[in-house]
């Protein structure tokens, strides 16, 4: 009997991995849709200094980046991830991280195919790849039943009578009780794709501070669009969702593909919902790959400058020198001793509640 339950397990484990290995491979033609978004916000439409960031980008308004066939083979590959990779905190009841590489092969490609790569450059205005592989298609899980689904749309819209009773309605909304309070990513670029079909839902918006601490409200994707915000710059927080049974987002988060430019991410916001191996050999090990570009560029440029008889720039060098100090020392600040990682725990910069002008 032993036997056959483990012939039964080996046969139904081989059935997996070949669906896994068989399974639909990303197409762009096919699956990519490639449409610019209408609309853009930039930094300096905010207020804020266009180099604030590595980009003049601020955020997009949503764009269909993947089809619905393409958003449907997602969500069968993350049905049956395994429990290694879901991990939950004080902020997120549910999510799915690292997994993309190891058991989701159409989303991977996806997410990492050259043609999207170019997409999402070309709205960002900065040629961008995924930060690292653990990074790619983070998933994040909301359900509720069909009950509570109507009633929150219900209460939302007496709640509207009341503002309009009391003549203060139209755009002078307060945030109130959203996913994740007011905060800054910890990486440069996100891109956020709807992956749940969500009509009907309200709210849902992401809400972005301006310089002069006003607030602008960006619309949320619908399902197989996405949007593209310059995160680690800007201050925002994601609005409630009211009357969707059930939301699910793949975040990937970005940074600059080029050594030369800036990249000040950190491990802030993701260090207690990741399986801290996975996330360090990540993030050293594409440090590493930037830290040897800059030095590899550095060393080429003294060896031109000497061969065409220029006296040795020690300002520049010296600049140099210390750009690379700060490099490796904001490495090193992000690679906390992992015995002070407090698990399931994500760090909240809360501002207080302000109301929105439209
Ligand atoms: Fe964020």
């Amino acid at each position: 009997m032993a036997t056959v339950a483990i012939q039964t397990t080996l046969v139904a484990k081989i059935a997996q991995l070949t669906a896994v290995r068989h399974g639909p491979r990303f197409d762009p033609a096919r699956h990519l849709v490639g449409d610019l978004p209408a609309k853009k916000k930039s930094m300096k439409d905010l207020g804020f200094p266009e180099d604030i960031g590595v980009s003049p980008l601020a955020v997009s308004e949503p764009f269909q980046l993947f089809t619905v066939e393409a958003v449907e083979i997602m969500r069968e590959e993350i049905l049956n991830v395994p429990e290694k990779y879901k991990f939950k905190s004080n902020i997120a009841r549910s999510q799915l991280r690292g997994y993309a590489k190891d058991c989701a092969p159409f989303t991977y490609a996806a997410w990492t195919h050259p043609e999207t790569l170019a997409l999402i450059s070309k709205i960002a205005e900065v040629e961008l790849v995924p930060v690292m592989d653990y990074e790619v298609a983070h998933i994040n899980f909301s359900s509720k039943s069909k009950a509570d689904a109507q009633q929150e749309l219900k209460s939302h819209q007496e709640e509207l009578r009341i503002y309009e009773d009391e003549g203060i309605s139209g755009c002078r909304e307060v945030v109130k009780t959203p996913i994740v309070g007011w905060h800054t990513d910890s990486y440069p670029f996100v891109c956020v794709l709807m992956m749940s079909d969500v009509r009907g839902m309200v709210g849902g918006e992401t809400a972005i501070r301006t310089a002069e601490g006003k607030i602008i409200k960006m619309r949320g994707p619908s399902q197989g669009y996405a949007v593209v915000m310059q995160g680690r710059y800007t201050t925002h927080q994601a609005m409630r969702a009211l009357g969707a049974q059930e939301r699910i987002t793949a975040v990937t988060s970005f940074r600059p593909k080029s050594a030369l430019l800036r990249d000040d991410s950190e491990l802030r916001t993701v260090r207690g919902v990741s399986d801290i191996n996975e996330l360090y050999y990540g993030f050293a090990e594409y440090r590493l790959q930037l830290l040897k570009e800059l030095l590899e560029h550095e060393i080429e440029r003294v060896k031109v400058a000497h061969r065409v008889g220029e006296g040795f720039g020690t300002v520049k060098h010296k600049l140099f020198l210390e750009r690379v100090i700060d490099f490796v020392e904001q490495s090193n600040r992000e690679l906390v001793e992992q015995s002070q990682v407090r698990k399931g725990f994500v760090e909240k910069v809360d501002l207080p509640d302000a109301a929105i002008d439209c």
